[in-house]
């Protein structure tokens, strides 16, 4: 393949990255990127393959899902096989220590496939962005760290990689928003794409946070919270669904935030309508909502949209008033179960999960006491707790009264005991319904089972072909587990006569196609 290779030119001034000083010769070496193909159209054709390890949170998973589309255009297509992959890219989280230690023994795993087959490594992600130069030094089979901001830059970045050798990092914030730009996916996806069989779909609506809890790293990696035009949302919302996609979960650290800084005035209980609209869309979620910012025209949308599920993440972080305070996060326990009971009071069968810290400095018995007390109180139908963990350079990671790793440990296998508990309990209650089921695809667990969630974003797995993925089942609820439900499907004669749900293993001889909602 031809390469040509053009120095680095510092030139701020005309960015449209301000504060970056890619954009010009980035510019360049893009146009130059498109002579090979101009000399030698087989190198258009020239097919790489793509390897991505994602950890962290939905936002990782999302923009995994944009740089395979922004790659598809570089000829990079995916591979789910490291070994034959030309790039191995981990996107990497830095929220707790755990996953970013992942990151290191990652990076290891990889380093024989960089000495033997020559594979391009790179890690972007939260690690990238924090770490940056300090990740090329401490590794050195290392080629590319790209910063949370730098997504778009990924393919000129590969591209330099590719010709030059030379390793790259960036990781310069981009006040002006444009990394949240939209990158389609392609309206016809070839085969091999994992677009193929994509029924529900992450779309970043606002990234970055203003809250600066006092233990989180988000702000300092994501930056400050930066909001996409609802034209653009709504573009990538039509695309996906024209593409087969039922099921969006619009993602931001804190979608409350939801219009701030945008030239037009939307916020997100506005937006949300406007989504509601799409046609060929049937369900809705978004992830993440802050307490202190849940608005009662947000609360109410849970009643007035249709294709809004009934289901919340609403962290809390602790049920105490005073390590509340000292996580900065702008609410009380009282604040928070008062919107628990407005979301309950508007729509009656919502589920709500959370996450919750245990260990905080300075969390005493009691304060403990209150979050088990709140969880009591809440009943949540799940419950993602963690270690408090500190992370460098926050405020927490200053402060003193730290708690024993013991305690820490002891706290969070109590709480997980008890939520464990009020889980299968939430679980059993829907036993003997029928609930709505969007089939996702095979089930881990069978060969002859299909998976798929309810509105309230229980998996629940049951007997079916591969023809009901993508399709909305009406599934009778038969066992439920700790973390999933059985259920059966409820046959369309048994549905148009009234009949309580076939428990035959339809032996009617209808088919599943036949079965539909
Ligand atoms: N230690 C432990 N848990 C944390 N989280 C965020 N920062 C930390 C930390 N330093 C948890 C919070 C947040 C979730 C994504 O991760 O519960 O909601
Ligand atoms: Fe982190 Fe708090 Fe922002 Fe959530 S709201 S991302 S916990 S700073």
């Amino acid at each position: 393949m031809l390469c040509i290779w053009i120095p680095r030119i510092k030139c701020g001034a005309s960015s449209a990255f301000p504060g970056m000083t890619f954009q010009v010769n980035e510019f360049l070496i893009h146009c130059i990127s498109y002579l090979p193909s101009v000399i030698s159209p087989q190198n258009m054709l020239m097919e790489k393959r793509v390897y991505i390890e994602t950890y962290g949170c939905q936002m990782n998973e999302y923009d995994t899902e944009r740089i395979l589309r922004l790659l598809e255009s570089s000829n990079y297509l995916e591979t789910k096989d490291a070994k034959e992959a030309d790039f191995i890219l981990i996107n990497t989280c830095s929220v707790r220590e755990k996953p970013e230690h992942k990151v290191y023994s990652a990076l290891g795993r990889y380093q024989w496939l960089k000495e033997e087959r020559g594979t391009i490594i790179g890690v972007a992600g939260c690690v990238a962005q924090q770490e940056g130069d300090r990740l090329l030094n401490r590794v050195p089979y290392l080629d590319m760290v790209i910063g949370t901001h730098a997504i778009p830059m990924l393919p000129q970045l590969l591209q330099k990689v590719e010709c030059s050798g030379q390793r790259v990092c960036e990781t310069g914030f981009d006040p002006e928003g444009n990394y949240l730009k939209t990158i389609l996916p392609q309206k016809s996806p070839v085969v091999g794409s994992i677009r193929l069989d994509k029924v529900k779909s992450y779309v970043t609506i606002m990234q970055g946070c203003d809250h600066f809890c006092s233990y989180c790293i988000v702000p300092y990696v994501r930056g400050r919270e930066k909001s996409r035009s609802s034209g653009e949302i709504i573009e990538e919302v039509k695309r996906l669904t024209e593409m087969g996609v039922k099921e969006v979960c619009l993602l931001g650290q804190n979608v409350n935030g939801y219009g701030k800084g945008l030239e037009e005035e939307l916020r997100f209980a506005e937006l949300l309508p406007r989504i509601n609209e799409i046609e060929g869309l049937h369900r809705i979620r978004f992830t993440t909502s802050h307490p202190a910012d849940l608005s009662e025209e947000l609360i109410q949308a849970f009643s007035r949209l249709s294709k809004l599920c009934e289901h919340i993440h609403l962290p809390f972080q602790s049920g105490s008033d005073r390590i509340l305070k000292a996580m900065h996060r702008g609410y009380t326990k009282e604040s928070y179960l008062e919107k628990i009971d407005r979301l309950k009071g508007v729509c009656p069968s919502i589920a709500v999960t959370a996450d919750v810290i245990v260990g905080f400095p300075g969390e005493e018995e009691r304060d403990f006491e209150e979050t088990l007390d709140l969880l009591q109180k809440v009943r949540f139908d799940d419950l993602f707790s963690f270690k408090y963990s500190p992370r460098k350079g926050t405020r927490a990671a200053q402060f003193e009264d730290k708690v024993e790793e013991k305690v820490k440990q002891e706290r969070l296998s109590i709480l997980q005991e008890i939520q464990k508990e009020i889980t299968l309990q939430k679980n059993q209650e829907l036993e003997g319904r029928v609930k709505e089921v969007l089939v996702e695809g095979r089930s881990k667990q069978s060969d002859r089972d299909v998976t798929g969630r309810t509105r309230s974003n229980k998996v629940v797995n049951f007997k079916g072909d591969l023809e009901l993925v993508g399709k909305l089942v009406p599934v009778q609820i038969t066992k439920a587990y700790p973390h999933s439900l059985r259920g059966e499907i409820v046959p369309t004669h048994c549905r148009l006569q009234n009949a309580p749900a076939c428990r035959t293993d339809r032996d009617c001889g209808i088919k599943d196609s036949e079965i539909l909602i």
